[in-house]
């Protein structure tokens, strides 16, 4: 039997007070939207569908999957049409179509599947997923008769108080449905004070013929739907804490999990520690006993064994070899990669440039698009001078040289291996191996200069 998978995307969302679609607002990185997608892949479904009006270009160019058909919604007139509009490119008639909201990320692929199986199981008409949390407000509510059988949903806004009191179920906006059930959106009313056709409404249309509908409990934390500010940064510190416990467990540790930030596609070894203020974001992979200080943000990199990264540091699309130490307070800008034990200090900035193992540039260093080999000294307040107004040069730096504080070196150029450069050089011309290069004026002392300025002020 096919699955189809139905992700409705297509509202204002006009809670959030944003100029950009609700769905692309990002949790811990990835937009709302891309974990619908995410978990509904995980059932391999015929097609997946995401019906857009809002932003629809915005939402195509951000999510840039072939394996999605866009549907576009043309008014927004409800879920309930939005998935009459979807129907269309259901080209099946014994599918089953699992339909869900574009805003609710927490939704686990596991919590779909088992709605799909006891769908299939107890062969139901619709089905769909059910939680009870009193502390929330604007969910729909599910009514049941005296045998307990599904009869309607009845949206928040229109739910009396006493029905509150009565009806605790409420609808977490996950369905399963076989394709027969679509005929049912035809026959929809529109809701008078909305003006919305509710997708809610097909629960009573086909409870009243006798369809078999059923609603399955499900944890209250995966169903959370985003509709405001408030709700994205609940729904952000749910997701955290999953990534993070998980991590826990993992063998992690984590001095304030409530401060650091890990996206879900991180993966961190065993016997590291991170300590708090901490964002780990993107693809980044950690290796065993690392120390993550305070302050640091990285992204997208791939950091060794036993690597340091000390406190305000940035690490960018970068690599970091075995036991090197990374900051305070550094920058590494992306295409950067860093060998073993080498040493990255105090306000040291790196671009596009690869350094050897054991090398230190400890101190206040730009080093752009620069090839550096092993165990070299790079100074303090080496410069290398990359760019020229138009195009970016490569400086090369032998193993083993050193080079002296305060130095520019201006690309393109060659430092041959072992070679020394003295503080203070502006170096323009390559250095052969083991030379010494120095540009420097000669230094002069003038003997009692200073009192003899003292007496011609005095006078
Ligand atoms: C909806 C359900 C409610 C449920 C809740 C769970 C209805 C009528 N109500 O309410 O019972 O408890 O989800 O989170 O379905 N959308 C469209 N086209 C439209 C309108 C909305 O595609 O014309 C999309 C939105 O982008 C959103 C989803 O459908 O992703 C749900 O719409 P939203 O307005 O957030 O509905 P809720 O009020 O949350
Ligand atoms: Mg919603």
């Amino acid at each position: 039997m096919n699955t189809f998978a139905v992700i409705l995307a297509a509202g204002k969302g006009k809670r959030m007070k944003s100029s950009k679609p609700k769905v692309l607002h990002e949790v811990l990185g990835k937009p709302m939207l891309q974990y619908a997608i995410d978990a509904v892949k995980r059932l391999n479904p015929k097609k997946i569908i995401v019906v857009v009006n809002t932003g629809a270009e915005e939402i195509k160019k951000r999510i840039n999957d072939e394996k999605i058909t866009f549907v576009l919604q043309k008014e927004l007139l409800g879920t309930g049409n939005a998935l009459l509009e979807a129907k269309k490119e259901i080209d099946s008639s014994d599918g089953t179509i699992v339909v869900l909201n574009g805003d609710s990320p927490l939704i686990r692929a596991e919590t779909l599947k088992k709605l799909l199986s006891n769908h299939r199981k107890y062969k139901n008409a619709l089905s769909f997923l059910s939680f009870t949390d009193e502390n929330l407000s604007g969910y729909g509510r599910i009514f049941r008769d005296q045998n307990s059988r599904v009869i309607g949903i009845v949206e928040d806004k229109h739910t009396t108080e006493a029905q509150k009191k009565e009806f605790k179920e409420l609808n977490a906006g996950v369905y399963a449905m076989q394709s027969e059930a679509l005929s049912n959106l035809g026959k929809l009313k529109i809701n008078s004070s909305s003006g919305e056709y509710y997708l809610t409404d097909i629960v009573k249309l086909m409870s009243d013929k006798g369809d078999k509908v059923e609603a399955y409990d499900c944890p209250a934390e995966e169903v959370r739907g985003v509709n405001t500010r408030l709700e994205l940064h609940q729904v952000t510190e749910v997701l955290n804490k999953r990534v993070i416990s998980k991590l826990m467990e993992d063998g992690v540790t984590f001095i304030d999990p409530q401060t650091s930030f890990v996206h879900t596609s991180v993966s961190i070894g065993k016997d590291s520690v991170i300590y708090p203020s901490t964002y780990i974001e993107g693809n980044t992979v950690i290796g065993k006993e690392c120390v993550i200080y305070p302050g640091a943000r990285i992204f997208n990199s791939k950091l060794g064994n036993k690597v340091t990264i000390k406190d305000n540091t940035v690490i960018e699309e970068s690599k970091i070899g075995d036991g090197s130490q990374i900051g305070p307070f550094a920058h590494l800008r992306p295409h950067s990669s860093i060998g073993r034990n080498a040493k990255i200090g105090n306000f040291v900035e790196i671009k596009k440039s690869a350094i050897g193992d054991g090398t230190k540039a400890s101190h206040l260093s730009y080093l752009g698009d620069a090839v550096i080999g092993k165990d070299v000294n790079i100074g303090a307040g080496t410069i290398t001078c990359n760019y020229d107004g138009d195009r970016k040069h490569t400086t090369v730096i032998g193993s083993g040289v050193f080079i002296g504080s305060d130095t520019q070196i201006v690309a393109p150029v060659n430092i041959g291996k072992g070679a020394y450069v003295a503080a203070g050089a502006t170096v323009t011309k390559d250095v052969p191996s083991n030379a010494l290069a120095i540009s420097r004026t000669k230094q002069e002392n003038i003997k009692d200069w200073a009192i003899k300025r003292k007496e011609r002020v005095k006078s």
